[in-house]
Parts: structure tokens; sequence; C-alpha cells
């Protein structure tokens, strides 16, 4: 007979093999580091899974010392053990898809049995990237990536959109595109006074498609739910950033999805106690790119000193980003939504060589400090943020493994981030490959 406290630790032990997601999101306006954290965590656990957004993430990876950038596969795919997963949430992007494929197989990655992809994902039409494109130019400029999320997400919402599902039935493929196109043809044409998509290239182009994808389409939320049960370890990887979250974020510059810690439940159809950790990465400074506030901003040469040091062009579209200082005050909202628990700074190594480094503590507004970061956009371009100068290192950290060998400054830097937002730094990342991240003890 077991006693009580027998039972306990068997009790503790079955609740954490049975409950092992692992939420791993941006904290801040996307491109965060967020692929090569991922990356480096997969070699640990079972699955990685992508919950929202689409091909407009750029996850970048350094493998085998090349760069490569990842837009709708989960960054574990470079772990030869781990499955890679694309949720509901995500809208797929076949073109897309197909090309990074490619890339894998140039690379003689075994990625068979290795993907599975959401029949519940909604796919992405070239109609959308029509309209993505004649939305930024005739009607408001977001700065999207022009890749069709925004109307393939109202696509699903009004419920006129394709799922990969229905790749696998070439007579219902054609009658929704039919359908569809019939819908967007008169508003190419009579709104926006712009060319027809050929409807007999779509569909064999899609009938293409579905030939070459059908074999990774699945009921991926069943699969993650047995996995859960079965005690697999799971990542749940997001796309952007807190602050671009079409509810949460600094609407209406933002993106179509729900990149915080609420969107894994929904994106990959598993319960929210199936979750048991959220990290939130973040830059040790800040970027952004499209339009949009951005208190912290730097529109000066300590700013392009950012951006060349960084490397700051994005991932998917090769614009510059917007830099600026870190903004702890803007964290500690994300942290309140996503409920993160711990942090992974990165690129901490690029603020090597600037002799005083700021970080925003606080707003103001007409000489107050507010309570909360406003998401509106009025009240978030109108304050002042508040800052604390630090002295800067000085010295190449890019090659340092532990934290006590970080400099001084170094470590009083990072113990600000976490004083001004109350959440421990478990990982530091120093440079761009796998081995230049230092793990945080305690
Ligand atoms: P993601 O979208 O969050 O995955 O981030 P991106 O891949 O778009 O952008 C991050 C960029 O920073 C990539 O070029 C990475 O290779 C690079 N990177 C990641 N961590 C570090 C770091 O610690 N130091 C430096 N210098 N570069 C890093
Ligand atoms: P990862 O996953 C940074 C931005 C765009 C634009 C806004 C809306 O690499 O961090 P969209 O094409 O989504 O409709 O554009 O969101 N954006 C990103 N910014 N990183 C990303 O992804 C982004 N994905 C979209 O620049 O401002
Ligand atoms: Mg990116």
């Amino acid at each position: 007979m077991f006693s009580n406290r027998n039972l306990l630790p068997i009790g503790v032990f079955i609740l954490l093999r049975i409950m092992s997601v692992q939420v791993i999101l941006g904290a801040q306006w996307g491109d965060e580091g967020k692929g090569k954290i991922v990356d480096l965590l997969s070699d640990n656990i079972d699955i990685t899974a992508r919950y929202q957004g689409g091909a407009n993430a750029g996850h970048t990876i350094i493998y085998e010392n090349n760069q490569y950038v990842l837009h709708l596969i989960p960054s574990g795919i470079f772990n030869n053990n781990v499955i890679c997963v694309i949720g509901n949430g995500v809208v797929f992007d076949p073109e897309a898809f197909l090309k990074e494929l490619q890339m894998l197989k140039n690379l003689n990655i075994d990625f068979k049995n290795r993907i599975l992809i959401s029949h519940n994902a909604h796919l992405i039409m070239p109609y959308h990237k029509i309209l993505d494109r004649i939305k930024e130019n005739k009607i408001d400029k977001i700065g999207t990536t022009g890749m069709g999320i925004g109307p393939a997400y109202v696509d699903k919402a009004s419920r006129i959109g394709i799922k990969t599902l229905d790749l696998l039935d070439k007579k219902i493929l054609k009658e929704k595109i039919k359908k569809n196109l019939q819908y967007y043809n008169d508003l190419f044409q009579k709104i926006y006074n712009t060319k027809p998509v050929n409807e007999n290239e779509m569909i064999s182009q899609y009938e293409m498609y579905a030939s070459q994808i059908e074999d990774f389409i699945t009921d991926t939320s069943l699969y993650l739910n047995n996995a859960i049960k079965s005690g697999k370890r799971i990542i749940a990887e997001g796309a952007q950033g807190t602050l671009l979250d079409i509810d949460h974020g600094t609407y209406p510059f933002v993106t179509s999805s729900n990149p915080t810690a609420g969107g894994v439940c929904i994106g990959l159809g598993i319960p929210p106690t199936s979750i048991t950790s959220i990290l939130g990465v973040v830059k040790a400074y800040c970027t952004r790119v499209g339009e949009g506030p951005f208190p912290t901003e730097l529109n000066n040469e300590l700013g392009e000193k950012i951006r060349r040091i960084g490397a700051e062009y994005g991932a998917t579209t090769g614009r510059p980003r917007r830099c600026g200082w870190f903004d702890a005050f803007a964290l500690k909202y994300s942290i309140m939504i996503n409920g993160i628990q711990k942090l992974a700074v990165t690129k901490l190594d690029v603020l090597n060589d600037f002799d005083e480094i700021f970080i925003c503590t606080s707003y103001e507004y007409e000489g107050k400090a507010i309570k909360t970061f406003p998401t509106d956009i009025l009240s978030l371009g109108a304050i002042t943020p508040v800052y604390e100068r630090f002295e800067g290192w000085k010295t190449d950290i890019s090659g340092v493994k532990r934290f006590e060998d970080l400099p001084e400054n170094a470590i009083k830097y990072l113990s600000a981030i976490e004083k001004y937002t109350g959440v421990g730094i478990s990982i530091v990342s120093v440079g761009s490959k796998r081995e230049q991240t230092i793990i945080v003890e305690n």
C-alpha cells in the first residue's frame, strides 16, 4: 500500500511527464532571435510546432556555419529527431513551403515523416497576396510583408477560406477556387481596376501543390494531444511578437494573428492545462519593421550603429529594421499578457562597442508616469520614455560561455532588466551560433 507521502512524488512525476508544452515566443516586435533559441532548445525535445502566422515569419538558424531562414517550417527541423508541426492557426503558403523543402533537400536534411501540416490550416492563395499589396498601396500602409497574411485571415474569419484539407479533394478544391475567384476578380476589376487572376492557371497550380503536399497533411491536433498524453516534450514556437498581436499589440500596426501565449491553444488545438512553461525571447535592444509607434526608436547615428552591427535587416523582406533602446516598460506588459516566466536575452554582443546604453524604465504622459503600456497608437505616440543610463562594457563578449565571465557592466545591464521586469533571465545569447549561448544557472 502507498502512503500519501509516497504518492505525492509519483503524482508530481506523472504531472511533469504528461504536461510538457514549452512555449517560446517573441516578447517585442518580432525578430527577437526565436529561431536560434528554438533550434538550440530543440536538441532536447521531441516536437516543435508553429501555432500562428505564416511565411511573414523569418526565423534564422546557423547550421554547419551557414545561415538559413525558415518561414513556415518550425525551427526544430535542423535537429534530426524532432518532428515539426505546422498547426491549424498557421496560414499556409504552399509556394513558400515547397521552396523551404527544396532548401532542406539541398542540405540533405532528412525530413521524411518529420513534417506534419494541420488539415485545418488555411491556405494562402495568390489573390491574398494581390489584395495585401492593394491594401498597402491604396488604403492604409501598415508596412506588411506582402505575404497575403491579413487577407488570408480575413477569409478564414468570413468563412470563405480554403483549407489544406481541401487540397485532398480535387473537386472541392476546384469548386472553392472558382467561387472565391468570382468574388476576388470582381473586386480586382471593378473596384481596384487591376488584372483578374486566371482561374485555370490557379486551379492547375494548386493541383500541383496538392500532389506534392498531400502526404504531409494530417490531424495535428489529435497528433499533439496524443503526444502530450504519452509524455513527449513539445515546443510551441511563436512567430512575430507580442506587440504585433492583433488583440494585444499596437493595432492597427500589427499582424493578423495572436503570437501571444493565448494563441498557442487555439493555433494547435491543445488544452491550456498542457502548457508547462513560457519563455519570452527579447533582444538586448528593440527593433521594429514596418510602420507604427516605437517609443524608444533612435532616429539617429546610434540607431544606425545598432542596425549595422546587429545586421538589422528583415529576414523575409530585407527591409532595414528600425532600431532603439531596450524597453523594459513594454516588456513588463508583454510579460503580463503572456505569463512569461523566464527570459532569453539575445544579441547582447551587438552592444559591445557602446560607451553608454539606455533602458526605458517607464513612460510619462504630460509629465506624469503612466501605469501600463498603452496599446492605442495615439497614446503611445504621445508618451515620453524615461531612461536609465548604463555604462557600456566595451569588450567583445561573443566568446563568453559562462554568465560569471561576462563583464561587470554587462551583468549590471542584465540585472537591471530582471529588476525592472521582475522576471529572471535563463538564457543570454552573444552571437548567432548555437555555441554562442550562455545558460544562466540560477
Ligand atoms: P526571429 O524572427 O525571432 O527568429 O529572428 P530573426 O532570425 O528574424 O532575426 C534575428 C537575427 O539575429 C538573425 O540574423 C540571427 O542569426 C541573429 N542572432 C540571433 N541571436 C544573436 C545573437 O545573440 N547575436 C547576434 N549578433 N546575432 C544573433
Ligand atoms: P518573425 O517571426 C518582424 C510585421 C510587418 C508589419 C506587420 C504586419 O520573423 O519575428 P504582415 O505581413 O504580418 O501582415 O505584416 O507585422 N511582421 C514582422 N515583423 N518579424 C516578423 O516575424 C514579422 N512578421 C510580420 O513588418 O509591420
Ligand atoms: Mg524574423
